[in-house]
């Protein structure tokens, strides 16, 4: 589906190809330098290769329970949204969701379009009736966009987190059932 960004861009949001992992490895290097909101560290992030993305990617090509939905922008890939179906049979009705863009397409709006794709993409899904992720307790845009789509925060970890200057920030876990018992 294509959409038109308030700088003027066309923003495309589509399903991944394995010929994407490069650009998508990169994106991800990059995203961890840019934003202390992700759990992964450049350093964490650097470990990963090549094969890794083409094998993270097929997952999700193979496996039509969890979510990998790319923003791209002028041609560029700048964002990205997953949700990942419980492997427990216990929580088969749970994804939890993730979601990173790159730091010069912040507060285009491509976040609630990248959650409006993923959270049409779990209405349909069968199984999937709860939607739940962690944050940082101070990363205030995301949760106020979750918010937005009717997320509650429904737990908090205590110094959930440390920083690399040994800080400690809590970490919220949010929330919605998007079906009905
Ligand atoms: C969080 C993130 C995904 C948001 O994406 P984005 O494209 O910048 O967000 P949008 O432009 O769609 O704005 C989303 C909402 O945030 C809110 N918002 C924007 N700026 C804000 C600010 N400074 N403070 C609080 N809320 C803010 C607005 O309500 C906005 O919605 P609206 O414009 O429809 O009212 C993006 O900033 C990002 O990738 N951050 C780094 C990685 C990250 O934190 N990922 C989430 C981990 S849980």
């Amino acid at each position: 589906m294509q959409h038109f960004l308030p700088n003027g861009s066309t923003l495309v949001i589509r399903k991944p190809r394995i010929e994407d992992a490069p650009v998508l490895l990169e994106t991800f290097r990059r995203m961890t330098q840019e934003s202390d909101f992700l759990l992964y560290t450049h350093a964490e992030a650097m470990k990963f290769g090549q094969r890794d993305e083409e094998n993270f990617i097929r997952q999700y090509l193979l496996q039509p329970r969890h979510l990998l939905l790319l923003a791209e922008a002028d041609g560029q890939v700048v964002g990205s949204v997953t949700i990942n179906q419980s492997k427990f049979g216990k929580q088969l009705h749970l994804g939890e969701l993730g979601i990173a863009i790159l730091r010069d397409w912040w507060n285009l709006g491509i976040g609630r379009r990248l959650m409006t794709a993923a959270m049409r993409w779990a209405d349909e899904h069968a199984e999937i009736e709860i939607i739940h992720f962690n944050v940082v307790a101070n990363n205030e845009k995301a949760i106020q966009l979750y918010r937005n789509f009717g997320f509650l925060e429904c737990g908090r970890l205590p110094q959930g987190v440390r920083g690399a200057d040994g800080s400690f920030t809590d970490l919220i876990t949010m929330s919605k059932r998007i079906k009905n018992f």
